[in-house]
């Protein structure tokens, strides 16, 4: 519990407190809107879309996950998605956590598996949903977050590699870290929280080839920000992170191909793995790492 105020003192911070209402209704462009029927819904995550004004044809999807005690509506006002939509005329998806403390579940095995009934499997049902009434353009479907969202993040790359190009997480852990062994809903693992859990560049890879055993297609991208003075979720974790997707990519995590420091701002450090896998570090920030919308953009490739 005390960790779960954590992340929502670091983050009360930096959201504003619009009251827009979140009435039921039909998606209309340039508000945010619930979308209450997309199919199966093995969960009870509320699906909420950001479809721009300015929609182009053939759209891009931008997944954008709250952190853990926020909401769709919180993290559409806080963050710089909705704005940067407009701008280059993708459609943002803002998933809604069901859970009490509303955390994402990234903890039980359902969640952690390709098609297996957690949440990971109602956001993406959200985003096939997405692509086949607007018809998106499969090239260009994304997915970023912070804190839980990050976790969540990375948990989507890995269980649905074949529907997103690329991801963004903002201070999270890596993609079956905050695991249960009880196979507990939305359960806190304290133990990869502190930055305890470290495993191999090739365990790592191993946890997120088995998320969906026999996949043999293409994988995300990955970009991972994380605060050395994260208190909340221990830096450690950006560690393990990019062993991680160092690990699915092949790359050394020993050897990376460059660091550069004051990179992309003063105090912060890139470190490049492969072409498809980079970390930034961000020197004396905590678990509120900011958003870099116009850097995301390129990383996506919208702008
Ligand atoms: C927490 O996660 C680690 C893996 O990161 C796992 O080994 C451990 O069993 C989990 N703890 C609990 C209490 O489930
Ligand atoms: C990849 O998996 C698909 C579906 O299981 C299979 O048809 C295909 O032969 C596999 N391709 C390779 C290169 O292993
Ligand atoms: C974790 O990564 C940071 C940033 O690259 C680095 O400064 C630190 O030494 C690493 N920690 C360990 C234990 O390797």
């Amino acid at each position: 519990m005390r960790s779960v105020l954590a992340l929502l003192a670091s983050y009360l911070a930096v959201v504003s407190t619009s009251t827009t209402s979140l009435s039921k209704r039909a998606v209309s462009p340039g508000t945010l809107s619930q979308v209450t029927s997309f199919g199966n819904a093995p969960t009870k995550a509320a699906f909420y879309i950001y479809v721009p004004k300015a929609l182009v044809a053939a759209p891009g999807v931008v997944v954008a996950i709250h952190y853990c005690t926020g909401s769709a509506q919180l993290y559409y006002d806080g963050s710089p998605y909705k704005t940067l939509s407009e701008q280059y005329g993708f459609i943002v998806i803002y998933p809604s956590s069901p859970h009490s403390g509303t955390c994402w579940d990234v903890s039980s095995k359902a969640t952690l598996k390709h098609e297996g009934g957690g949440d990971s499997n109602t956001i993406a049902n959200m985003v096939k949903w997405t692509i086949n009434e607007y018809k998106a353009d499969t090239t260009k479907v994304f997915v970023t977050g912070s804190s839980s969202g990050a976790m969540m993040t990375n948990v989507l790359a890995a269980t649905y590699p074949d529907l997103f190009l690329a991801g963004i997480a903002y201070s999270g852990v890596p993609a079956g870290c905050f695991v249960s062994a009880s196979d507990g809903v939305d359960a806190w693992n304290g133990t990869c929280a502190n930055g305890q859990s470290s495993a191999t560049p090739a365990e790592w890879a191993q946890v997120v080839f088995d998320m969906y055993p026999n996949y043999n297609g293409t994988r995300p991208k990955m970009q991972i920000y994380h605060g050395s003075s994260d208190t909340a979720l221990l830096p450690n974790n950006y560690n393990e992170t990019m062993k991680q997707w160092a690990g699915v990519w092949g790359y050394s995590y020993d050897e990376p191909d460059a660091t550069k420091s004051n990179d992309p701002q003063s105090g912060y450090t890139r470190t490049t793995y492969g072409p498809m896998v980079e970390g930034i570090y961000a020197q004396g920030v905590g678990h509120t790492v900011p958003i870099r919308g116009a850097d995301d953009m390129k990383y996506f490739g919208f702008a």
